[in-house]
C-alpha cells in the first residue's frame, strides 16, 4: 500500500526541491542571541521575534529555572482537569491588564488561540470578514468555523466596507485582521476599522502577535497606538516573540467572550496546560516590558536607524511599521540565493517564497531586535549591498 504513495511523495518533494521552494534547517548551537552559532559558526542573526531580546534575557531565563523549582517540569493535564496553577491565572490577570482587557485565556500557542477562537464564537447564521494577509493561524481558524467568509484586500478599507455591506443579512458580523501583517510589516489601519465597525455594527478581532512588546510606547501595541485600549472585543497573540519568547498564546479580550472560549474552545480544552517554566518567564517577561522601558525604546530607535538605512541603500522594500522589514527579491531562486550569499557573510536571514508568500513576490525578511547594536546593523546593511551588487537587486538613485 505504501509503495505508490512513497512514489507519489518523492516526486513531490523533488518538484519542491527543482522549484527551489526547499526549506533548509540551520543547525543553531547557541541560545537565542543576535550573536548566534550556527554549525560552530558565529553570526549574526536578523530572523528572529526575539523583538525585544527576552528570550535570553538573564531575568526572564532566571524566573524560569525558579518557576521550575517551584511548580514542576510540567503539568501533565489540560487547564480543566489538573493542570492550573496560581501562576496560570496570575498571567490571565496580567496579560489582561496589560492590554486593558476584561478577561484572558492562555493557549498552548497563538496558533491553537486563532485556531479555537471562530468556530467557538459564530456559527452558520455568522460572518467573518477576514484581511487576504492574514496569518494562516487565522485562516485556518475560519476554516474550521461555518460561519460565511468574506475576504478584503490587504488593508484596503473600501473593500472592507463593501464586505461588510456584502454581509448585511448574517446575524453577528466579525471582522478579523493581523495588527503587524507578518510577511510584508506593515500594520492595519485599525482606527479606521474601528470606524467601519461602528457604523456597521461588527466586532473586531485583532492578533498582536508582532505588535505586541513592539509598537506604542509601551509596547502594548496596535490598540496602543490607535488610542483603542479596552474598546476591542478580541485581541489574540503570542509569548513566543516579544513577550518573552518561549511559546504560548491567549485571547484577551470581553469576558463572556472569553468565559465562553473556556467552556468550548477545543485547543484549551483538549491540549496540555503551558509549563510552569513557561508561565513563569512569560510573567517576568511581562513585568521587564512594564518596568524597563530600554528595551522598547532601544527597539523604537532601531527599526528607525535600520530603515532609514536600508532604504538609501537603494533596495526595494515594503513600507514598513514594525520590527519586520520585507527586502523584495520576487523570483524565489535568487532569493534563496541572496540568503545564502548573506549567510557566507555571517548575516543569518531568511528567505521566504510561495507557499508563504503570494508567487513571484519572494522576499528576503530581516527582523530588528532591541538587542542589536548599530555597528550589527550596519555591518548587515553593508552585506547586504554587497549582495545586492552581484545579484543586480539595487535601484539606481534615479530610481530610489
Ligand atoms: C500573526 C501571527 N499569529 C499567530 C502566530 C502563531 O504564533 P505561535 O507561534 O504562538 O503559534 C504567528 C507566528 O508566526 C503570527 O505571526
Amino acid at each position: 500500500m505504501y509503495t505508490d504513495y512513497q512514489k507519489h511523495l518523492e516526486t513531490e518533494l523533488r518538484q519542491i526541491q527543482a522549484e527551489g521552494l526547499w526549506k533548509k534547517e540551520h543547525k543553531i548551537t547557541s541560545p537565542q542571541i543576535t550573536n548566534m552559532r550556527i554549525s560552530g559558526r558565529e553570526v549574526l542573526n536578523f530572523c528572529s521575534n526575539n523583538y525585544l531580546g527576552l528570550a535570553n534575557y538573564w531575568k526572564t531565563t532566571k524566573a524560569a529555572a525558579k518557576g521550575i523549582e517551584a511548580y514542576g517540569y510540567g503539568m501533565a493535564s489540560v487547564r480543566f482537569i489538573c493542570g492550573t496553577q496560581t501562576i496560570h491565572l496570575k498571567l490571565e490577570k496580567e496579560i489582561s491588564d496589560f492590554f486593558g482587557t476584561e478577561d484572558t485565556i492562555l493557549y498552548g500557542s497563538c496558533f491553537d488561540a486563532n485556531g479555537g477562537l471562530f468556530e467557538t464564537l459564530l456559527d452558520e447564521r455568522d460572518a467573518v470578514i477576514s484581511d487576504a494577509l492574514n496569518h494562516a493561524s487565522i485562516i485556518d481558524g475560519i476554516r474550521l468555523c461555518k460561519a460565511k467568509r468574506f475576504r478584503y484586500a490587504n488593508a484596503d478599507m473600501s473593500d472592507l466596507e463593501e464586505q461588510i455591506k456584502a454581509a448585511s443579512g448574517c446575524r453577528f458580523r466579525l471582522i478579523a485582521t493581523d495588527a503587524v501583517f507578518s510577511m510584508d510589516g506593515n500594520a492595519a489601519p485599525l482606527d479606521e476599522i474601528y470606524r467601519l465597525a461602528e457604523r456597521y455594527n461588527a466586532m473586531i478581532m485583532v492578533d498582536e502577535s508582532h505588535s505586541a512588546g513592539v509598537l506604542g510606547k509601551t509596547g502594548t501595541g496596535l490598540t496602543e497606538v490607535y488610542k483603542l485600549k479596552g474598546k476591542i472585543e478580541i485581541i489574540t497573540g503570542t509569548l513566543g516573540k516579544a513577550l518573552g519568547g518561549a511559546s504560548g498564546g491567549f485571547t484577551t479580550g470581553k469576558k463572556e467572550i472569553i468565559d465562553l472560549l473556556r467552556q468550548r474552545s477545543r485547543p484549551y480544552l483538549f491540549s496540555n496546560s503551558l509549563p510552569p517554566a513557561v508561565v513563569a518567564g512569560s510573567l517576568k517577561a511581562l513585568e521587564v516590558i512594564r518596568n524597563e522601558d530600554k528595551h522598547i525604546n532601544n527597539l523604537h530607535k532601531n527599526i528607525a536607524y535600520f530603515l532609514v538605512n536600508i532604504r538609501n541603500a537603494g533596495f526595494d522594500i515594503k513600507p514598513s511599521r514594525s520590527a519586520i522589514c520585507a527586502v523584495m527579491i520576487y523570483d524565489a531562486t535568487l532569493a534563496h540565493k541572496m540568503a545564502e550569499e548573506l549567510l557566507s557573510e555571517g548575516i543569518y536571514v531568511t528567505a521566504f517564497c510561495y507557499p508563504v508568500v503570494p508567487k513571484g513576490e519572494a522576499r528576503i525578511r530581516i527582523q530588528i531586535s532591541a538587542q542589536h547594536s548599530r555597528s550589527e546593523m550596519m555591518t548587515c546593511i553593508r552585506a547586504l549591498v554587497r549582495a545586492g551588487r552581484k545579484f543586480k537587486l539595487l535601484k539606481s538613485p534615479e530610481e530610489n
